[in-house]
């Protein structure tokens, strides 16, 4: 098993030895590593069993330094990175040839976001490269948002997570990047598009659900727990499955008539930014009980609960 703790210097050290380290963001827990260094990189990839058609996203510590690794940085991606860095968003920029092309599958772009959280933006400050970063769960799975979801899944591959406590916002990045003078959309996540149109005007959606995406946060079966996961009215699917073991994710206000195993609540009061911080968490726990199936239901479609809805669409059966 890994170690778990705060010890900056000791992940800088592991990091500059070209050894990746898990840290804490305020979306899930990466798996860094030197993202100007392709064997470091690579090493990722092997560790998450993550195919190379899959680009990560490269972690840095301001826009300042962002500017170093691009060769334009548009004016509408530039004012959205002046208010929402640090935080859940990730921009796709024209890379320089100092990116590893590992790092971006062979895209021309690369992606690019300034995470908040306060240990990893003081490791960052002490680094003089960037972290490419995916997170810090093997390829397919649910992301992990505490210490003990990375150990679990990958503590025998590596040496050290830093603690950084349970994600704030549990869900990740929202992708955003341009096409001719079109802002576009290209993941859902931690950051509400609203906030995004607010800033830009209006944008389009390039949210896939495919078997074969060229970006893969993308691909259909993603996320997804190992119990069958089915999406649907509850009271419907537990008498469907009422031979099963049920696990039942819900939301507000659910039918007390489930005769499930074990029942476990995103947001009794139907807090959508709640429901997001607890969202892996819980289908982990209910993923790791002795329920056969689990099923949910989609949250309210606004706000964050895009987000949440795409990512309960991909991790279903
Ligand atoms: O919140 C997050 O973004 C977290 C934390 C650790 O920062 N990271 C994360 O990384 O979710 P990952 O690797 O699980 O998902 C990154 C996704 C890729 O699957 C891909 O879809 C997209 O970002 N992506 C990365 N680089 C890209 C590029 N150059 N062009 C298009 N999409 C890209
Ligand atoms: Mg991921």
């Amino acid at each position: 098993m890994a170690t778990i703790g705060k010890d900056i210097e000791k992940a800088v050290n592991l990091l500059k030895a070209g050894k990746p380290v898990a840290i804490p963001t305020e979306t899930v827990y990466g798996l860094g590593a030197n993202a100007l260094d392709a064997i470091a990189v690579a090493w990722v990839f092997e560790i998450k069993n993550r195919p190379h058609f899959d680009p990560l996203i490269v972690h840095t510590y301001s826009i300042d330094k962002a500017i170093e690794y691009v060769t334009s940085f548009p004016e509408p991606l530039k004012n959205l990175a002046k208010i929402f860095w640090p935080g859940p968003l990730t921009l796709l920029l024209p890379k320089r040839a100092v990116i590893p092309d590992l790092v971006t599958s062979g895209l021309d772009r690369v992606a690019i976001r300034v995470p908040q959280h306060v240990l990893t933006r003081e490791l960052l400050k002490q680094l003089d490269f960037p972290l490419a970063a995916p997170s810090a769960n093997p390829f397919g799975y649910i992301s992990p948002t505490t210490p003990e979801h990375v150990n679990k899944q990958l503590g025998n591959e590596i040496e050290y997570i830093l603690d950084g406590g349970p994600c704030a916002v549990g869900l990740e990045s929202t992708i955003v990047g341009m096409e001719g003078d079109k802002v576009c959309i290209y993941r859902l996540g931690g950051l509400d598009i609203e906030n995004i149109i607010g800033i830009v005007g209006p944008v389009e959606l390039r949210i896939e659900h495919t078997d074969n995406p060229n970006s893969a946060g993308q691909l259909k079966n993603h996320y997804a727990p190992k119990k069958p996961f089915y999406i649907g009215n509850l009271e419907e699917l537990a008498k469907k499955y009422s031979d099963k073991k049920l696990g039942v994710l819900s939301f507000g206000k659910h039918p007390t008539v489930l005769n499930s195993h074990m029942n476990i609540n995103l947001s009794a009061n139907e807090n959508l930014t709640e429901a997001a911080a607890n969202l892996f968490s819980d289908m982990r726990a209910l993923d790791d009980s002795e329920a056969e199936i689990i099923i949910c239901d989609l949250v309210p479609p606004k706000g964050l609960g895009l987000a949440i809805n795409d990512r309960l669409k991909r991790a279903s059966s």
